[in-house]
Parts: structure tokens; sequence; C-alpha cells
């Protein structure tokens, strides 16, 4: 009797007790349109229900999730007071005791519209709409217009009309005339666009843009891009030097693309037939002007588009033994001239001072690709290595990569700024010596202690 009395007395205590320590709240709140939040399986809260409140008092976790609809995204939650935009996560745990709050806002996803086409044969205007989103509606007609050029061609296909837009004419159209495809006003976006046109029309010879080169180099017409259905290409020299009784390629030589060495400076023409019998016509004018190359091959666009100007590449280069040499920018900047550019030498691959390969870029010295190795052994064992210290060979090799010139008089004179003595004591016959290439004559340029010559002074 006592017993059942205490079981009684302690469920009349614990039982409110337990309740209240149970009990907690939680917060939704569906903040925009575009989708709902869901609680324990229950029915989905929109925006209209506002901030939901809700008491529980079981102990248990259970889940929210956040629905985008159809064509939305879940752009924002805020999840016990931890923002995160963008977030992959829909499934929120939510367990008391403490007040858990949930929020959501959803926003429309970007949709892309673009237009483009198979080139060449023609192009398309405009090429895109921006700022379209999931369910945007038109209230102005846009219009893409597909043009044939050139007038020999016609719009051949448009693909990925949507349902709901027109197009202007049944495909294929006659020749030279333009097609539109017209989104009208009230059309809803639900989903990304690519229109793509295609043209089709006779056979275009092209040859791609003059050429300049210095004697000796291997040059390549090409007619690949031409136009149109082509299964034969023949070239033909027009012009050129001692033409015709000299020519640098056989009368209707085969091929998209021809290749030829020429050796004698002047301008050479040729002409180039497809299929069909079009034709096009392209010089090369073999120079020994290295700059003039050089300025035809990369720097008049480079200049054009800022490449290189504050650096002075190529004032640095045209003043340079390099250029006098004919080491072209091809030479060390390898690729760029053929499809390859800008090439594997670009800005900072190799360092101004050690003239090193930068880690990214490759090992070892960078001038040793073509220069004798022993010049870095040499000065290491130099006196000269240790008064550069870090400047290396830049001490002397002042105007870097793209004028490699140093001269040794630039320090070895007469009132030199390092105080060095001038001619060298002990050795006064220096002192005719003025001209820093004749010292190479005798020292070894990168190790000048040891003698060229040998070291005999007969
Ligand atoms: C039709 C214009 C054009 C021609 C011709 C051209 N370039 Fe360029 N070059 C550019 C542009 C634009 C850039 C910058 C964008 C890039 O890196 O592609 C550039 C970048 C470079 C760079 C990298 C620059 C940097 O700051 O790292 C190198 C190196 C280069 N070009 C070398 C050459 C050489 C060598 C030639 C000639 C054989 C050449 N280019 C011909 C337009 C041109
Ligand atoms: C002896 C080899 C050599 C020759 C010849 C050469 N370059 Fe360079 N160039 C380099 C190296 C190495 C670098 C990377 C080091 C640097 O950034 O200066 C470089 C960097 C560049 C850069 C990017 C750095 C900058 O200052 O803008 C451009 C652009 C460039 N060269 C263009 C040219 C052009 C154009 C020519 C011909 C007129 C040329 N180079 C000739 C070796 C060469
Ligand atoms: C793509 C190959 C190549 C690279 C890389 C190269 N050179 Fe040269 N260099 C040459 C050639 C070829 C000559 C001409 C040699 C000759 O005629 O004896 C030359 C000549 C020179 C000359 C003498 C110029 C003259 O007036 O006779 C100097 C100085 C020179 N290079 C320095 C350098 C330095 C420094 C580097 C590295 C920053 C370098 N070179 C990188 C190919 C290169
Ligand atoms: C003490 C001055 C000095 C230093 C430091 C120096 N050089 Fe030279 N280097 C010269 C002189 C002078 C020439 C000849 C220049 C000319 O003919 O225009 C030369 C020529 C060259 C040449 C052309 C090839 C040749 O034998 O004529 C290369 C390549 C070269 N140096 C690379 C380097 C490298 C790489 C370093 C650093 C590891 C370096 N130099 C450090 C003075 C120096
Ligand atoms: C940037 C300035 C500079 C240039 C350029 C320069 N030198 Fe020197 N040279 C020095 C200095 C500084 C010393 C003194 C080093 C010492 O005593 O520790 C020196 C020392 C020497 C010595 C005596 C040290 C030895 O190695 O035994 C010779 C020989 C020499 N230079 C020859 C040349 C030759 C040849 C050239 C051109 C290839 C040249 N120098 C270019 C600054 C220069
Ligand atoms: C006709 C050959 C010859 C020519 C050219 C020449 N030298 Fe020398 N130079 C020598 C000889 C030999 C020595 C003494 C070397 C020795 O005893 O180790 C010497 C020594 C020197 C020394 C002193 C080295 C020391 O140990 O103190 C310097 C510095 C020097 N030359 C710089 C130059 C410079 C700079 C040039 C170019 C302007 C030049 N030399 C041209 C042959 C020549």
């Amino acid at each position: 009797m006592f017993k059942r009395l205490m079981i009684i007395l302690l469920l009349v205590c614990l039982g409110p007790m337990a309740a209240y320590a149970a009990s907690w709240t939680l917060n939704t709140w569906a903040r925009s349109g575009g989708g709902t939040i869901v609680v324990r399986g229950g029915t989905p809260q929109t925006s209209a229900n506002g901030s939901v409140f809700k008491s529980y008092t079981t102990s248990q976790a259970f889940t929210v999730t956040v629905n985008p609809n159809t064509g939305y995204i879940v752009s924002q939650v805020n999840y016990n007071n931890v923002i995160t935009t963008s977030p992959t996560q829909t499934s929120y745990t939510v367990q008391g005791p403490t007040a858990q709050l949930v929020y959501a806002n959803f926003s429309p996803l970007p949709l892309t519209v673009t237009a483009s086409v198979s080139i060449p044969g023609g192009s398309v205007s405009p090429t895109s709409l921006t700022g379209i989103i999931y369910g945007a509606k038109l209230t102005t007609a846009r219009t893409f217009t597909f043009t044939p050029s050139p007038a020999t061609y016609n719009v051949a296909s448009i693909t990925g009309v949507p349902a709901g837009a027109t197009v202007s004419t049944a495909l294929p159209a006659a020749v030279n005339t333009p097609v539109t495809v017209t989104l009208p006003v009230g059309f809803t976006f639900t989903s990304d666009i690519a229109l793509y046109g295609t043209f089709s029309g006779p056979p275009i010879a092209k040859t791609g843009t003059p050429q300049v080169v210095i004697p000796g180099t291997p040059t390549t017409l090409d007619g690949s891009s031409s136009i149109g259905a082509i299964s034969s290409y023949t070239w033909t020299q027009t012009a050129g030097p001692g033409f015709p009784l000299t020519r640098v390629i056989a009368d209707n030589t085969p091929g998209a693309t021809v290749t030829f060495t020429p050796t004698v400076v002047g301008t050479y023409t040729f002409k180039l037939t497809v299929t069909g019998g079009s034709t096009a016509t392209t010089t090369v004018n073999v120079t020994d002007s290295y700059v003039e190359v050089a300025r035809a091959q990369c720097y008049n666009c480079h200049s054009a588009a800022g490449i290189g100007v504050t650096s002075n590449v190529f004032g640095n280069w045209s003043t340079s033994g390099h250029k006098s040499k004919a080491v072209m920018c091809a030479k060390c900047h390898v690729g760029a001239d053929t499809g390859g550019h800008p090439s594997l030498i670009t800005g900072g691959s190799v360092s101004e001072s050690t003239f090193d390969f930068a880690p990214t870029h490759g090992t070892g010295n960078f001038c040793v690709t073509c220069h004798a190795p022993t010049i870095i052994t040499e000065f290491a064992a130099s006196k000269h290595s240790i008064v550069a210290g870090t400047a290396s060979c830049s001490f002397c090799h002042v105007s870097g990569v793209h004028n490699p010139s140093a001269d040794c008089t630039n320090c070895h004179k007469a009132g030199n700024t390092l105080g060095l003595p001038w001619p060298p004591t002990g050795y006064t016959f220096h002192s005719s010596f003025t001209d820093g290439s004749v010292c190479k004559m005798c020292h070894t340029l990168h190790n000048p202690k040891v003698l060229s010559f040998g070291g005999s002074c007969k």
C-alpha cells in the first residue's frame, strides 16, 4: 500500500518536471517564393506561412528539408544562425532542448540562351541573351538573325529552336537570305536555349595572311581555312625572284598545305585553286632584315596589344647580338610562330638574374640550351661569381634575356666606380685595350683568370 502511494507520488512530481525540461521551439521560415520547407515530413510551408514557431517535447532528433521548386535553387539557408549561401545540403537535423531555427531563401535558376554557327559560311547576331532566369517572360520579342556570308551561301539548318519560337522561312533557305528565329512577346523561359546554325554553299579558296620570313626558313602555304566541301587543292607560283625560269614550287602542286624553303630574297606570290574553281592568292616576302621579319611575325601584333611594351622586349632584342645573328623570337619562344603561341617561355619562366629556368618551367640554365654548358661551371669557378652574388649573370648581362650582351669594359676601365685598377696592377700592357670585344682573345669570358690561349703568352 505504502509502496503504491510512493509510486503515485513520484509520478505526480516527476511528470510535469520531465515535460518542462523537454519543451523546445523550432522556428522555420520560407523567406521567399520558389520553394518550401517541410518539417518532419509534414505539410510543406511556403512563404505565405511566414515565420512559423512550433513547440516540441520530444528529445529525438528529426529532419527539416528545404525543397526548391522546379527551376529554382536554394540561394541561402540560415541553420541555427549559421548562414550558408548556395548550400548543397537540403536536409537539416534539429534537436532540443535548445531552440532551433531553419530559414531558407530560394532564387530562380539562371538560364543560358546562346546562338552560334558552324563557321565558315555565315554568322549570327546576337550570340546570347544575358540575365535570363527560369520563368522569365518576354515583354518585347527577341530576334536572332542568321546571315550567310559569302553571298553564295545559304542557311542550311538551325537546331535548338524551342517550342513557341518562329523561324522566318523554311530551311534550307534560299542563297544569300538571312533567316530569323524570333522568341515572341509572352515567351517564357523554362530551360537553356542553344540555337545552332549551319550554312552551305560552293567551296571558296582561302590562303591565310601574307608571310614575312628570313632566307632559309621552311615556309608553309596553308589553304586549310578554305570553306566548303573541298576534295582538291592546287598551288601555283605566279611571281618571285627569277620567275618564271626559277620556281620554288612546281605548277599545280597538290595539297591543303605546301612547304618550301626560299633562299633568295624577294617577294613571291602564289595562287590556290580549290574544287569548283575558286581561287585565292597570297604572298611570301623573303627578307634579310631580321627586324622587319620580327616585326611582321610578332611585334606589330604585340605592340598593338601592349604585350612586352613596358619591358621593351622588341627594342632590346633588335639591338642585341642575337638579332644580328638571326636568333629570331621563335628560336627561343619555340612554336610561337606555328600555333604553339605564346610558347612555353613566357614572362617569368626564366630568371632575369641567373638565366635559370623557374622551377615550374624546367631545370638548369636557359642560355645553355643553345650555348656551351661550360659557361656555367666556368662562371662558378670565377672570382666574378663571388662579387656578383645573387645578381649572378645579370652582374654583367645587365639588359636581361632580350639583350644579353655584356661588356668587360663596363667595369674594367680607367676611372671605374668599383675602384678596380686600370690597367690591372702589373699588367700595364692593358692600357691600350679600350674595346671590350678584345678581352676574350686572351681571357676565358666566364672565368677570365684562365687565359683562353692556354696560358702561354708567346
Ligand atoms: C596576332 C597577334 C600576335 C602575334 C602575331 C604574336 N603574338 Fe604573342 N601574344 C599576343 C597576345 C594577345 C598575347 C597575350 C595573351 C596570350 O598570352 O596569349 C601574347 C603573349 C605572348 C607571350 C607571353 C607574354 C607574357 O607576358 O607572358 C609570348 C612569349 C609571346 N606572345 C611570344 C610571341 C612570339 C615569339 C611571336 C612571334 C613568333 C608572337 N608572340 C606573335 C598576340 C600575338
Ligand atoms: C634568347 C632567347 C629569346 C629571344 C631571341 C626572344 N626571347 Fe622573349 N623571352 C625569352 C625568355 C627566356 C623570356 C622569359 C624571361 C622574361 O620574362 O624576361 C622571354 C619573355 C618574353 C615575353 C614576356 C615577358 C615580357 O617582358 O613581356 C615576351 C612578350 C617576349 N619574350 C617576346 C619576344 C619577342 C617578340 C621576341 C622577338 C622580338 C623575343 N621575345 C625574343 C627569351 C627570348
Ligand atoms: C635559341 C638558341 C639560343 C639561346 C636560348 C640563347 N642564345 Fe645566345 N646566341 C645564339 C646564337 C645562334 C648566337 C650566335 C652565335 C655565333 O654566331 O657564334 C648567339 C650569340 C650570343 C651572344 C653573342 C652575340 C654577338 O654579338 O656575337 C651573346 C652575348 C649571347 N648569345 C648570350 C646569350 C645569353 C646570355 C642567353 C641566355 C639569356 C642566350 N644567349 C640564349 C643562340 C641562343
Ligand atoms: C663578369 C661578367 C659576366 C658575367 C657575370 C656573366 N657573363 Fe656571360 N658574357 C660576358 C661577356 C663579356 C660576354 C661576351 C658578350 C658579347 O660578345 O656581346 C658573355 C657572353 C655570354 C654568352 C654568349 C656565349 C659566348 O660564349 O660568347 C652566354 C650564353 C653567356 N654569357 C651566359 C652567361 C650566363 C648564363 C651567366 C651566369 C651564369 C653569365 N653569362 C655571367 C660576361 C659575363
Ligand atoms: C660588373 C662589373 C664587372 C664586369 C662587367 C667585369 N668584371 Fe672583372 N672584375 C670585377 C670585379 C669587382 C673584380 C674584382 C674581384 C675580386 O677581386 O674579388 C673583377 C676581377 C677580374 C679579374 C681578376 C679576378 C680573377 O678572376 O682572377 C679578371 C681577370 C677580370 N675581372 C676580367 C674580366 C673580364 C675579362 C671581363 C669581361 C668578360 C670582366 N672582368 C667583366 C668586375 C667586373
Ligand atoms: C693580349 C692578351 C690580353 C688581352 C687582349 C687582355 N688581357 Fe687581361 N690579362 C692578360 C694576361 C696575360 C694577364 C695576366 C694573367 C695572369 O698572370 O694570370 C691579364 C690580366 C688581367 C687582369 C688582372 C688579373 C689579376 O689577377 O689581377 C685583368 C683585370 C684583366 N686582365 C682584364 C682584361 C680586360 C677587361 C680586357 C679587355 C679590355 C683584357 N684583360 C684584355 C692578357 C690579356
